[in-house]
């Protein structure tokens, strides 16, 4: 019977709070729940908001000009900016297609693959594996539609694409911009054109003198 009752007044609250005040227009402003009066200066603080008119300063803006010399800090010392570089922080070539290779600015040598290796396992491998192929570790937590580098497509895509799913993500993928530096990003793309090539290799990759190491099957 109480359940009754209850179901009754909560319908009869919805329907009210639904329906009821419909079409009304309220004048009165919204109840203050800590009014100025009882607790001054609270919640109406004396401020300047952005690009707002103040009395407060001579010349009656809120914002304030930098001063004289002073330069962002993502400008070099002679006020260059840093990065006008489009090939080194957003893989694009003049024409704004993707470039293909490596920014000038960056030696592509072991160290840089050691970087993206290192890069790469931290950030890359739970989803794409230590293979690129996709088979990482959150693959058995449901991750299912990691790509994988080896397919043609991504073979062939341009560096600087990579470059751009690694800053912006893709899809399912979240952006790594905010955690890996520019350099790094291209170290860890540096890094997954290694891993393909390497699935792709054959015997006459390997030098003379690392052959005998190989297991013949
Ligand atoms: C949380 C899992 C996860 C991590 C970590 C991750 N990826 Fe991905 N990645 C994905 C998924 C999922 C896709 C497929 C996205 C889609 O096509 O919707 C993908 C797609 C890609 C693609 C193909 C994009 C395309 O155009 O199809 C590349 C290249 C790539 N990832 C590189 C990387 C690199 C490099 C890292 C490390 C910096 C990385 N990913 C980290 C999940 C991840």
């Amino acid at each position: 019977m109480r359940t009754i009752y209850l179901i009754t007044a909560f319908v009869a609250v919805l329907t009210v709070s639904l329906l009821g005040l419909r079409g009304r227009r309220f004048v009165q402003p919204p109840v203050d729940v800590f009014p100025e009066w009882a607790f001054p200066g609270m919640k109406y603080q004396p401020k300047l908001t952005q690009q707002t008119a103040s009395p407060f300063f001579a010349d009656g803006r809120s914002d304030r000009a930098p001063p004289p010399g002073t330069v962002p800090a993502s400008y070099g010392p002679a006020g260059q900016a840093l990065r006008n570089d489009g090939f080194l922080y957003a893989g694009k070539a003049p024409d704004g297609s993707w470039a293909r290779g490596f920014p000038r600015a960056l030696k592509v040598d072991m160290a840089l693959l050691e970087r993206g290796r290192d890069r790469f396992t931290i950030y890359c491998a739970p989803c794409h594996g230590a293979l690129g192929d996709g088979n990482g570790v959150m693959r058995a937590y449901g991750m299912g539609a990691t790509a994988s580098y080896h397919d043609e497509r991504l073979r062939k895509m341009a560096e600087g694409e990579i470059f751009n799913t690694i800053t912006s993500g893709k899809g399912q993928m979240n952006p790594y911009g905010d955690k890996l530096a520019p350099a790094d990003r291209w170290a860890v793309v540096a890094y997954v054109r290694a891993l393909q090539r390497a699935r792709t290799g054959v015997v006459g990759d390997v030098p003379d003198h690392h052959k005998g190491e190989l297991e013949v099957q």
